[in-house]
């Protein structure tokens, strides 16, 4: 039996979120510059790597797998992976195998998620109003991430929207987004918005809406119950008694979550990070492209990896400007 993968904290790392593009259609304002300079394909790990890659972390004790990107559906082939992940839920060595969204090729890829054995997908979704979706995304169409969310729920998946909290921005509509996701019985996590990559222009420090003060918000309206759920991520979640649906808080911000941290996220690239706000990260791509016929050397590397996961992130705003802020965009680590 193969020793699990547990860090210098005694976390047992179960959660692996692997970004399969840093390419995006969007552009979300907090997550990626206007002007991007995309990777070249030969810098990308190969579906065969990508599926190789995860096949050792299951072996290692990964039960649940987040592909994210950039836009992890823009990624071409991407379905093939998917289908190949399904033999480690059928063995049942894999408890889940999901992916977070931007939405906008759902309509296309919902059912052959679903017939991979996808039960689940997290979309963003921070405004429910077109003009400011266009803002926020820079070009997005919103009615085309509404009809992903549709078709995804007709093949059969949950949905649960992630929206990023931003001051002055998406604020005034929080009961708005609240009660349309109860209509649709979906769940909505709310994310604190975290300093990094290089945004050009963006005030960082503006922008951010600490989620105690949201929670405040919501208490004013609905009766919030604290509950023990999980969905294996960095949510919290409280019970609105009025609607029955699930409020998720992810707050790196005003509540560090870290302690209990389980999860490793590697990059499309195949750099692993052992966390998402620190720089220290490991080259798993070398060890996937010079031993092709062994996994002693890939596998090596990430328990040495893991024996440095740090405690947790700095990031902070307390101060005029935003500290722990971490240089490369979110779209680079996927979230
Ligand atoms: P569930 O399976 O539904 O619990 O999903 P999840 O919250 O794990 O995944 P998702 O991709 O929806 O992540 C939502 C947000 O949480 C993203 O903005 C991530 O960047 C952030 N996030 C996830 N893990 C970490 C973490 O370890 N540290 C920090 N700071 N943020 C995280
Ligand atoms: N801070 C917080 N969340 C972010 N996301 C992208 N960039 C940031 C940021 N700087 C969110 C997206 C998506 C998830 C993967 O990460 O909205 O829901
Ligand atoms: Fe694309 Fe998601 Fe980043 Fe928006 S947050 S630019 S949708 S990767």
């Amino acid at each position: 039996m193969t020793a699990p993968l547990v860090d210098p904290f005694q976390r047992a790392i179960r959660y692996l979120r692997v970004s399969v593009t840093d390419r995006c259609d969007f552009r979300c304002v907090y997550c990626m510059a206007e002007n991007m300079t995309f990777l070249p394909k030969t810098e990308l790990l190969t579906l065969e790597e990508l599926d190789r890659l995860c096949t050792n972390f299951v072996r290692l004790g990964v039960e649940k797998l987040r592909i994210t990107g950039g836009e992890p559906l823009v990624r071409k082939g991407i379905m093939t992976f998917f289908e190949g992940m399904g033999r480690h839920l059928e063995s049942g060595a894999l408890k889940e195998l999901t992916l977070t969204t931007n939405g906008s090729q759902l309509a296309r890829f919902a059912d052959q998620l679903y017939a991979a054995g996808v039960r689940r997908v997290n979309v963003s979704l921070d405004t429910l109003d077109e003009e400011k979706f266009a803002r926020v995304t820079r070009w997005g169409r919103l009615p085309q991430v509404l009809d992903g969310i549709r078709a995804a729920r007709e093949a059969g998946l949950r949905v649960k929207i992630n929206a990023v909290a931003l001051k002055g921005f998406n604020e005034e509509e929080l009961f708005e987004l609240t009660e349309w996701c109860a209509a649709h019985d979906m769940d909505l996590t709310w994310i604190e918005v975290m300093p990094m990559g290089d945004l050009g222009n963006e005030d960082r420090v503006g922008q951010y809406w600490a989620l105690s003060d949201l929670r405040a918000r919501l208490a004013e309206r609905y009766t919030l119950t604290d509950t023990d759920e999980r969905t294996g991520g960095p949510a919290r979640y409280v019970r609105l008694e009025e609607t029955g649906q699930r409020i998720g808080f992810i707050t790196p911000l005003t509540h560090n979550f870290c302690e209990s941290c389980n999860r490793v996220r590697v990059t499309c690239t195949g750099e692993l990070f052992m966390c998402l706000g620190q720089e220290d990260r490991a080259d798993l791509r070398a060890p996937l492209r010079n031993h092709p016929d062994t996994d002693a050397p890939l596998e090596a590397a990430i328990r040495e990896a893991i024996d440095r996961k740090p405690k947790g992130h700095d990031f902070d705003y307390s101060r005029q400007r935003a500290d722990g802020q971490v240089s490369r965009h979110m779209s680079h680590t996927g979230g």
